[in-house]
């Protein structure tokens, strides 16, 4: 029996896509393997959000390279958002057997039989219906505590820096009904929390279910579950969504909302369909619903064009709506996108760069006083396994997905604890048990 190595890169997706994978090829007689010593198939399911990702994982069809070569009838395959974007010039780069897009997973098992046989293979085709709602994803993460689940794949945004668009094609919804019964499996299997995954959850729609219809069924098919979900858009979170949270006990207090900038004018040329008011006055009703909730965020420094009024923006969106934790990074051009064709990557790198450690740092501080505000609270946190640092305590999140550790030698992944906040650092929760 053939052995099956995956390295997965990018977002939570990508994860869940493997998982997919996985799948496909266990039903086919293939083994999953974590030594990549011992695989005859080694895949990266690869990521092209920046041009850095990218490099990182051409190092690593290097590295799988030297596998390659010193033991012939290894395929090398390139799975994912690069695949996609990269098509043949991965082939013809000679370091790699086999390229899939992200709906031409089916077909895995007939690529690699060909691959293995040293015909290489290649198949970027995007579908407009496919969303693996029959497949039942092999779970790889190890603590059998969190689970995700695909609701929807693709976009239709065109927000005008980004690849995923071309990357992974048109959005479309998944049956809520297999979704329902993948969070009962999920249950079923001792999972104690999921979370919903699509680029843009709150477009999700089938027939008369929207996402707040989805939020709702899930979390009322799974009361002993915390729902979690990623990733909203500001302009289409409804407050019908907000409210399905507050009336749902077991939904995370947690909302991801990318904001991206903080200037009008740059969130016009980014295509985001929202002003610095709209997401403000979101932010306001979010905490009128769900006054807990926490929120995070995504922002992209040095944007084609950006001033240092527009980067002033940006800090003082920060400064206004107090986020608990962000993803910061610089902009990074993508062939093809609008903003590719239409504007100057003109901001210097030493600029972005500039910007971007700005931000981190005005963040850094936002996050400590966040969590300075949680000291002497109490939370329920769901126990995910020993911490990183001391081994006599024990880690998991509360539900605004804040990192929480305490001593504690009684309890075990997937328990739900009570535990006060006693001290905290930037990153952490320092709590005892109550
Ligand atoms: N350059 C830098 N960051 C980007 N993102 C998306 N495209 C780019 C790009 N071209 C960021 C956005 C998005 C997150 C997943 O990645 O902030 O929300
Ligand atoms: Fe995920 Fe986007 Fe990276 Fe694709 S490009 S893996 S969709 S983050």
């Amino acid at each position: 029996m053939k052995k099956v190595y995956i390295e997965t890169y990018g977002c939570q997706m990508n994860v869940a896509d493997s998982e997919i994978v996985f799948s496909i090829l266990e039903k086919k007689g293939y083994l999953r393997t974590e030594d990549i010593s011992l695989a005859d198939v080694i895949f990266a399911n690869t990521c092209s959000i920046r041009d850095n990702a990218e490099q990182r994982i051409w190092g690593r069809i290097e590295q799988f390279n030297i596998q390659r070569k010193a033991r012939p009838g290894v395929v090398v395959g390139i799975l994912g958002c690069m695949a996609e974007r990269l098509k043949e010039a991965l082939l013809e780069s000679g370091k790699v057997d086999l390229v899939a897009g992200p709906d031409a997973y089916r077909r895995l098992p007939q690529m690699l039989e060909a691959a293995l046989e040293g015909h290489p293979q290649i198949d970027v085709m995007l579908s407009r219906e496919e969303t693996y709602a029959d497949i039942t994803p092999v779970r790889l993460d190890s603590n059998g505590v969190s689970a995700f689940i695909s609701i929807m794949r693709g976009c239709n945004n065109v927000c005008s820096y980004c690849v995923v668009p071309y990357t992974r094609g048109a959005e479309r919804s998944r049956d809520h009904r297999t979704i329902v019964r993948e969070a009962c499996d999920c249950a079923q299997k001792g999972y104690k929390e999921l979370t919903l995954l699509g680029q843009n959850v709150d477009s999700y729609r089938d027939g008369e279910v929207d996402f707040a219809g989805l939020l709702g069924l899930v979390a009322e098919a799974v009361p002993q579950m915390r729902i979690r979900f990623s990733t909203s858009n500001p302009q289409d979170i409804s407050d019908y969504v907000l409210s399905t949270m507050a009336s749902h006990a077991n939904i995370a207090h947690h909302i991801h909302l990318p904001v991206q900038s903080g200037s009008d004018r740059i969130l016009e040329k980014m295509r985001r369909k929202y002003s610095r008011q709209w997401y403000l006055d979101r932010v306001a009703k979010i905490r009128e619903i769900i006054p807990d909730c926490a929120i995070t965020t995504d922002v992209i420094a040095g944007f084609c064009s950006e001033t240092e009024e527009d980067h002033a923006d940006t800090l003082s969106i920060f400064e206004a709506v107090g986020f608990d934790a962000a993803y910061m990074f610089y902009y990074s051009e993508r062939p093809g996108t609008l903003a590719a064709r239409k504007y100057p990557d003109d901001v210097p790198l030493d600029v972005k760069t500039r910007r971007l450690e700005e931000i981190i740092s005005l963040q850094n501080r936002l996050s400590l006083e966040s969590n300075r505000a949680d000291i002497g609270k109490r939370f329920t946190v769901l126990v995910e396994g020993t911490s990183k640092k001391k081994k006599e305590e024990l880690c998991g999140r509360n539900s605004q997905n804040k990192m929480c550790v305490w001593p504690d030698c009684d309890h075990k992944a997937g328990d739900f604890v009570e535990v006060e906040v006693l001290d905290c650092t930037q990153a952490t929760l320092l709590c005892k048990l109550v």
